[in-house]
Protein backbone atom coordinates (compact mmCIF):
# COMPACT_ATOMS: atom_id res chain seq x y z
CA UNK A 1 0.00 0.00 0.00
CA UNK A 2 1.81 3.46 -0.82
CA UNK A 3 0.74 6.02 1.42
CA UNK A 4 -1.27 9.56 -0.38
CA UNK A 5 1.59 11.62 0.35
CA UNK A 6 3.23 9.64 -2.39
CA UNK A 7 0.74 9.57 -4.28
CA UNK A 8 1.53 12.71 -6.18
CA UNK A 9 4.98 11.92 -6.92
CA UNK A 10 3.82 8.45 -7.91
CA UNK A 11 1.70 9.92 -10.52
CA UNK A 12 4.46 12.07 -11.94
CA UNK A 13 5.56 8.91 -13.13
CA UNK A 14 2.80 8.11 -15.31
CA UNK A 15 2.65 9.78 -18.39
CA UNK A 16 -0.98 8.28 -19.90
CA UNK A 17 -4.20 9.04 -18.68
CA UNK A 18 -4.42 5.38 -17.90
CA UNK A 19 -1.64 5.28 -16.30
CA UNK A 20 -2.19 7.83 -13.74
CA UNK A 21 -5.51 6.75 -13.39
CA UNK A 22 -4.69 2.88 -12.79
CA UNK A 23 -1.63 3.81 -10.12
CA UNK A 24 -4.10 6.62 -8.59
CA UNK A 25 -7.17 4.17 -8.43
CA UNK A 26 -4.82 0.84 -7.08
CA UNK A 27 -3.76 3.50 -4.48
CA UNK A 28 -6.97 3.95 -2.53
CA UNK A 29 -8.47 2.06 0.18
CA UNK A 30 -10.84 0.32 -1.99
CA UNK A 31 -8.70 -0.59 -5.22
CA UNK A 32 -10.38 0.55 -8.16
CA UNK A 33 -9.87 1.50 -11.96
CA UNK A 34 -12.46 3.41 -13.90
CA UNK A 35 -14.64 1.49 -16.12
CA UNK A 36 -13.66 3.17 -19.42
CA UNK A 37 -10.29 1.42 -19.76
CA UNK A 38 -12.14 -1.59 -19.79
CA UNK A 39 -12.81 -1.40 -23.59
CA UNK A 40 -9.18 -0.90 -25.46
CA UNK A 41 -9.97 -3.40 -28.70
CA UNK A 42 -10.10 -6.62 -27.16
CA UNK A 43 -12.42 -5.19 -24.57
CA UNK A 44 -15.27 -4.07 -27.03
CA UNK A 45 -15.03 -6.85 -28.67
CA UNK A 46 -15.26 -9.03 -25.45
CA UNK A 47 -18.44 -6.70 -24.49
CA UNK A 48 -20.04 -7.45 -28.01
CA UNK A 49 -19.60 -11.05 -26.93
CA UNK A 50 -21.34 -9.76 -23.85
CA UNK A 51 -24.83 -8.75 -25.24
CA UNK A 52 -25.32 -11.74 -27.13
CA UNK A 53 -25.09 -13.68 -24.06
CA UNK A 54 -28.51 -15.10 -22.79
CA UNK A 55 -28.28 -13.99 -19.45
CA UNK A 56 -27.65 -10.43 -21.01
CA UNK A 57 -31.52 -9.65 -21.08
CA UNK A 58 -30.67 -5.69 -21.21
CA UNK A 59 -29.70 -5.75 -25.13
CA UNK A 60 -32.70 -7.68 -26.09
CA UNK A 61 -34.98 -6.03 -23.99
CA UNK A 62 -33.45 -2.19 -25.40
CA UNK A 63 -33.81 -3.81 -29.28
CA UNK A 64 -37.61 -4.33 -28.74
CA UNK A 65 -38.25 -1.34 -27.06
CA UNK A 66 -36.42 0.59 -30.26
CA UNK A 67 -38.16 -1.23 -32.41
CA UNK A 68 -41.66 -0.11 -31.24
CA UNK A 69 -40.86 3.35 -30.42
CA UNK A 70 -38.13 4.35 -33.53
CA UNK A 71 -41.35 5.71 -35.34
CA UNK A 72 -42.34 7.85 -32.65
CA UNK A 73 -38.76 9.51 -31.86
CA UNK A 74 -38.31 10.20 -35.35
CA UNK A 75 -41.21 11.92 -35.69
CA UNK A 76 -40.15 14.18 -32.75
CA UNK A 77 -36.75 14.25 -34.57
CA UNK A 78 -38.12 15.40 -37.71
CA UNK A 79 -36.57 15.52 -41.31
CA UNK A 80 -32.77 16.59 -41.53
CA UNK A 81 -31.64 15.38 -38.17
CA UNK A 82 -28.36 14.45 -37.12
CA UNK A 83 -28.01 11.33 -34.99
CA UNK A 84 -25.21 11.95 -32.40
CA UNK A 85 -24.40 8.64 -30.69
CA UNK A 86 -22.17 8.28 -27.54
CA UNK A 87 -20.62 4.88 -26.57
CA UNK A 88 -21.35 3.81 -30.38
CA UNK A 89 -19.18 0.64 -29.60
CA UNK A 90 -20.82 -1.67 -32.84
CA UNK A 91 -23.84 0.69 -33.74
CA UNK A 92 -26.17 -2.42 -33.32
CA UNK A 93 -29.15 -0.21 -32.55
CA UNK A 94 -28.09 2.71 -34.78
CA UNK A 95 -29.56 1.37 -37.81
CA UNK A 96 -33.35 1.03 -36.10
CA UNK A 97 -33.35 4.77 -35.92
CA UNK A 98 -31.39 5.80 -38.66
CA UNK A 99 -33.97 3.67 -40.70
CA UNK A 100 -37.12 5.48 -39.03
CA UNK A 101 -35.47 9.08 -39.25
CA UNK A 102 -36.91 11.09 -42.11
CA UNK A 103 -33.92 12.08 -44.65
CA UNK A 104 -31.27 12.45 -41.57
CA UNK A 105 -28.58 15.00 -42.45
CA UNK A 106 -25.64 12.95 -40.77
CA UNK A 107 -24.85 10.61 -38.45
CA UNK A 108 -22.15 11.06 -35.80
CA UNK A 109 -21.18 7.75 -33.35
CA UNK A 110 -18.26 8.51 -30.80
CA UNK A 111 -16.37 5.62 -29.52
CA UNK A 112 -13.63 5.35 -27.59
CA UNK A 113 -12.04 2.06 -29.31
CA UNK A 114 -11.08 3.55 -32.84
CA UNK A 115 -10.94 -0.07 -34.42
CA UNK A 116 -14.40 -1.23 -33.15
CA UNK A 117 -15.82 2.31 -34.60
CA UNK A 118 -14.66 2.45 -37.66
CA UNK A 119 -15.39 -0.83 -38.37
CA UNK A 120 -18.91 -0.07 -37.34
CA UNK A 121 -18.98 3.07 -39.83
CA UNK A 122 -17.69 1.12 -42.82
CA UNK A 123 -20.62 -1.73 -42.49
CA UNK A 124 -23.56 1.27 -41.75
CA UNK A 125 -22.25 3.80 -44.93
CA UNK A 126 -22.63 0.04 -46.76
CA UNK A 127 -26.26 0.09 -45.76
CA UNK A 128 -27.42 4.06 -45.57
CA UNK A 129 -24.98 5.32 -48.49
CA UNK A 130 -26.95 8.64 -48.55
CA UNK A 131 -26.18 9.41 -44.75
CA UNK A 132 -23.15 11.24 -43.99
CA UNK A 133 -20.87 9.55 -41.32
CA UNK A 134 -19.12 12.05 -39.34
CA UNK A 135 -16.58 8.86 -36.39
CA UNK A 136 -15.73 10.57 -33.57
CA UNK A 137 -12.72 8.71 -31.45
CA UNK A 138 -13.10 10.11 -28.11
CA UNK A 139 -14.27 9.29 -24.41
CA UNK A 140 -17.73 10.90 -24.33
CA UNK A 141 -17.04 11.85 -20.31
CA UNK A 142 -14.33 13.93 -21.40
CA UNK A 143 -15.71 15.74 -24.51
CA UNK A 144 -16.24 19.38 -24.36
CA UNK A 145 -17.96 20.28 -27.44
CA UNK A 146 -18.97 18.87 -31.08
CA UNK A 147 -16.64 19.74 -34.08
CA UNK A 148 -19.22 21.93 -35.92
CA UNK A 149 -22.43 19.90 -38.17
CA UNK A 150 -24.49 22.70 -39.34
CA UNK A 151 -27.76 21.15 -40.68
CA UNK A 152 -31.45 22.29 -40.93
CA UNK A 153 -32.24 19.40 -38.26
CA UNK A 154 -32.78 18.81 -34.98
CA UNK A 155 -29.70 17.22 -33.24
CA UNK A 156 -31.01 13.58 -31.58
CA UNK A 157 -28.61 12.32 -29.07
CA UNK A 158 -28.41 8.65 -28.49
CA UNK A 159 -27.32 6.78 -25.50
CA UNK A 160 -28.15 3.40 -25.41
CA UNK A 161 -27.17 0.04 -23.79
CA UNK A 162 -27.63 1.31 -19.94
CA UNK A 163 -24.28 3.21 -20.17
CA UNK A 164 -25.88 5.83 -18.21
CA UNK A 165 -26.14 3.18 -15.16
CA UNK A 166 -22.31 3.08 -15.29
CA UNK A 167 -22.58 6.40 -13.46
CA UNK A 168 -23.79 6.90 -10.28
CA UNK A 169 -26.58 9.45 -9.77
CA UNK A 170 -24.57 12.42 -9.46
CA UNK A 171 -22.10 11.87 -12.27
CA UNK A 172 -25.25 10.74 -14.38
CA UNK A 173 -26.61 14.07 -13.92
CA UNK A 174 -23.42 15.79 -14.90
CA UNK A 175 -23.02 13.56 -17.97
CA UNK A 176 -26.54 14.19 -19.10
CA UNK A 177 -26.11 17.93 -18.59
CA UNK A 178 -22.66 17.70 -20.90
CA UNK A 179 -24.91 16.50 -23.43
CA UNK A 180 -27.29 19.22 -23.76
CA UNK A 181 -24.26 21.62 -23.90
CA UNK A 182 -22.97 19.32 -26.83
CA UNK A 183 -26.34 18.93 -28.35
CA UNK A 184 -27.18 22.78 -28.30
CA UNK A 185 -30.69 24.42 -28.09
CA UNK A 186 -33.76 22.39 -29.19
CA UNK A 187 -31.74 18.74 -29.07
CA UNK A 188 -33.60 15.60 -28.13
CA UNK A 189 -32.09 12.68 -26.24
CA UNK A 190 -33.16 9.07 -26.28
CA UNK A 191 -31.50 7.39 -23.31
CA UNK A 192 -31.58 3.63 -22.26
CA UNK A 193 -31.39 2.19 -18.66
CA UNK A 194 -31.90 -1.16 -17.26
CA UNK A 195 -34.72 -0.57 -14.00
CA UNK A 196 -34.15 -4.02 -12.92
CA UNK A 197 -33.71 -5.08 -9.12
CA UNK A 198 -34.10 -8.46 -8.60
CA UNK A 199 -30.51 -9.83 -8.26
CA UNK A 200 -31.76 -12.69 -9.22
CA UNK A 201 -31.97 -11.62 -12.45
CA UNK A 202 -29.20 -9.06 -12.60
CA UNK A 203 -26.50 -11.48 -11.22
CA UNK A 204 -26.48 -13.98 -14.22
CA UNK A 205 -26.04 -11.15 -16.19
CA UNK A 206 -22.83 -9.60 -15.08
CA UNK A 207 -21.60 -12.96 -14.46
CA UNK A 208 -22.61 -15.80 -17.13
CA UNK A 209 -22.08 -19.06 -17.43
CA UNK A 210 -19.86 -19.59 -19.73
CA UNK A 211 -17.37 -16.79 -17.78
CA UNK A 212 -17.25 -14.04 -20.80
CA UNK A 213 -18.30 -11.64 -18.12
CA UNK A 214 -14.85 -12.73 -16.41
CA UNK A 215 -13.12 -12.56 -19.38
CA UNK A 216 -14.14 -8.94 -20.02
CA UNK A 217 -12.94 -8.19 -16.24
CA UNK A 218 -9.90 -9.83 -16.93
CA UNK A 219 -8.76 -8.16 -19.53
CA UNK A 220 -7.90 -5.59 -17.42
CA UNK A 221 -5.24 -6.73 -15.89
CA UNK A 222 -4.10 -8.00 -19.30
CA UNK A 223 -4.37 -4.74 -20.46
CA UNK A 224 -2.46 -3.04 -17.46
CA UNK A 225 0.21 -5.95 -17.68
CA UNK A 226 0.87 -4.73 -21.61
CA UNK A 227 0.76 -1.05 -21.30
CA UNK A 228 1.37 0.28 -18.34
CA UNK A 229 4.15 -2.67 -17.05
CA UNK A 230 2.15 -4.61 -14.87
CA UNK A 231 2.87 -8.12 -12.99
CA UNK A 232 -0.67 -8.90 -12.43
CA UNK A 233 -1.05 -13.08 -12.41
CA UNK A 234 -4.06 -13.41 -14.15
CA UNK A 235 -5.11 -16.65 -12.01
CA UNK A 236 -4.71 -14.84 -8.97
CA UNK A 237 -7.62 -12.92 -9.51
CA UNK A 238 -11.25 -14.26 -10.12
CA UNK A 239 -14.34 -12.07 -11.16
CA UNK A 240 -17.03 -11.33 -8.85
CA UNK A 241 -20.50 -9.62 -9.57
CA UNK A 242 -22.15 -7.90 -6.05
CA UNK A 243 -25.75 -6.76 -5.73
CA UNK A 244 -25.98 -3.31 -3.52
CA UNK A 245 -29.37 -3.01 -2.60
CA UNK A 246 -29.36 0.16 -1.33
CA UNK A 247 -27.62 1.92 -3.64
CA UNK A 248 -29.23 -0.25 -6.51
CA UNK A 249 -26.12 -1.31 -8.43
CA UNK A 250 -24.24 -4.08 -9.06
CA UNK A 251 -20.58 -4.38 -8.60
CA UNK A 252 -17.96 -5.80 -10.59
CA UNK A 253 -14.68 -6.76 -8.76
CA UNK A 254 -11.66 -8.65 -9.38
CA UNK A 255 -10.67 -10.53 -5.86
CA UNK A 256 -7.27 -11.31 -4.66
CA UNK A 257 -7.40 -15.13 -4.34
CA UNK A 258 -4.25 -14.73 -2.21
CA UNK A 259 -1.85 -12.42 -0.36
CA UNK A 260 0.11 -11.14 -2.98
CA UNK A 261 2.36 -8.11 -4.57
CA UNK A 262 1.92 -6.86 -7.68
CA UNK A 263 3.98 -3.93 -9.66
CA UNK A 264 2.79 -1.27 -12.15
CA UNK A 265 5.16 1.00 -13.70
CA UNK A 266 7.41 0.07 -11.45
CA UNK A 267 5.33 0.91 -8.27
CA UNK A 268 4.62 -2.27 -5.80
CA UNK A 269 0.57 -2.63 -4.74
CA UNK A 270 -0.31 -4.75 -2.13
CA UNK A 271 -3.32 -7.32 -2.06
CA UNK A 272 -4.25 -8.99 0.99
CA UNK A 273 -6.34 -12.08 0.31
CA UNK A 274 -10.10 -11.30 -0.81
CA UNK A 275 -9.21 -7.68 -1.20
CA UNK A 276 -10.64 -6.43 -4.53
CA UNK A 277 -10.37 -4.22 -7.66
CA UNK A 278 -13.48 -2.73 -8.18
CA UNK A 279 -13.78 -2.45 -11.89
CA UNK A 280 -17.14 -1.26 -12.65
CA UNK A 281 -20.49 -0.39 -11.59
CA UNK A 282 -24.13 -0.59 -13.04
CA UNK A 283 -26.88 1.71 -11.49
CA UNK A 284 -29.97 0.53 -12.25
CA UNK A 285 -32.54 3.42 -12.15
CA UNK A 286 -36.82 3.34 -11.99
CA UNK A 287 -37.91 5.54 -13.78
CA UNK A 288 -38.96 8.10 -11.40
CA UNK A 289 -35.26 8.33 -9.94
CA UNK A 290 -34.03 9.03 -13.65
CA UNK A 291 -36.59 11.28 -15.04
CA UNK A 292 -35.50 13.62 -12.07
CA UNK A 293 -32.28 13.44 -12.21
CA UNK A 294 -32.65 14.39 -16.25
CA UNK A 295 -34.75 17.28 -15.47
CA UNK A 296 -32.19 18.45 -13.19
CA UNK A 297 -29.55 18.08 -16.04
CA UNK A 298 -31.73 20.14 -18.42
CA UNK A 299 -33.75 17.71 -20.30
CA UNK A 300 -38.27 17.57 -20.02
CA UNK A 301 -39.14 14.03 -20.47
CA UNK A 302 -41.47 13.79 -23.70
CA UNK A 303 -41.89 9.82 -23.55
CA UNK A 304 -40.89 6.53 -22.23
CA UNK A 305 -41.37 2.97 -23.32
CA UNK A 306 -40.39 -0.41 -21.08
CA UNK A 307 -40.14 -3.84 -22.13
CA UNK A 308 -42.94 -6.20 -21.48
CA UNK A 309 -41.37 -7.72 -18.56
CA UNK A 310 -40.89 -3.86 -17.24
CA UNK A 311 -37.51 -4.86 -16.69
CA UNK A 312 -35.53 -2.05 -19.28
CA UNK A 313 -36.62 1.75 -20.41
CA UNK A 314 -35.84 3.91 -22.94
CA UNK A 315 -36.37 7.62 -22.27
CA UNK A 316 -36.93 10.49 -25.00
CA UNK A 317 -35.98 13.90 -23.54
CA UNK A 318 -35.83 17.82 -24.94
CA UNK A 319 -33.64 20.09 -24.40
CA UNK A 320 -35.17 22.55 -21.31
CA UNK A 321 -32.74 25.33 -21.19
N1 LIG B 1 -23.53 -0.64 -19.64
C1 LIG B 1 -23.41 -2.06 -19.43
C2 LIG B 1 -24.20 -2.43 -18.18
O1 LIG B 1 -24.02 -1.86 -17.15
C3 LIG B 1 -21.98 -2.46 -19.32
C4 LIG B 1 -21.72 -3.86 -18.89
C5 LIG B 1 -22.46 -4.97 -19.09
C6 LIG B 1 -20.60 -4.32 -18.23
N2 LIG B 1 -21.84 -6.08 -18.57
C7 LIG B 1 -20.72 -5.68 -18.05
C8 LIG B 1 -19.50 -3.68 -17.78
C9 LIG B 1 -19.76 -6.41 -17.41
C10 LIG B 1 -18.54 -4.40 -17.11
C11 LIG B 1 -18.68 -5.76 -16.95
O2 LIG B 1 -25.07 -3.28 -18.23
Amino acid sequence: MISLQSTHALLDTADTAFGRDVLFGLSQPQKQVPCTWLYDHRGAELFEDITLLPEYYPTRAEVRILERSASLMAHFAGPQATLVEFGSGSSRKTPLLLSALESPAAYVPIDISAQVLLESVVGLQGRFPHIRMNPLVADFHKLKRLPGMKSAGRRLGFFPGSTVGNCGPEEAVDLLGKFARMLGPDALLAVGADATQDPRLLLPAYDDSRGVTAAFNHNLLWRINRELAGTFDDVGFRHEARYDAVRQRVEMHLVSRHAQRVQVLGHEFRFARGESIHTESSYKFGPIKFQALAKRAGWTPLALWMDDASRFTVYLFERSF
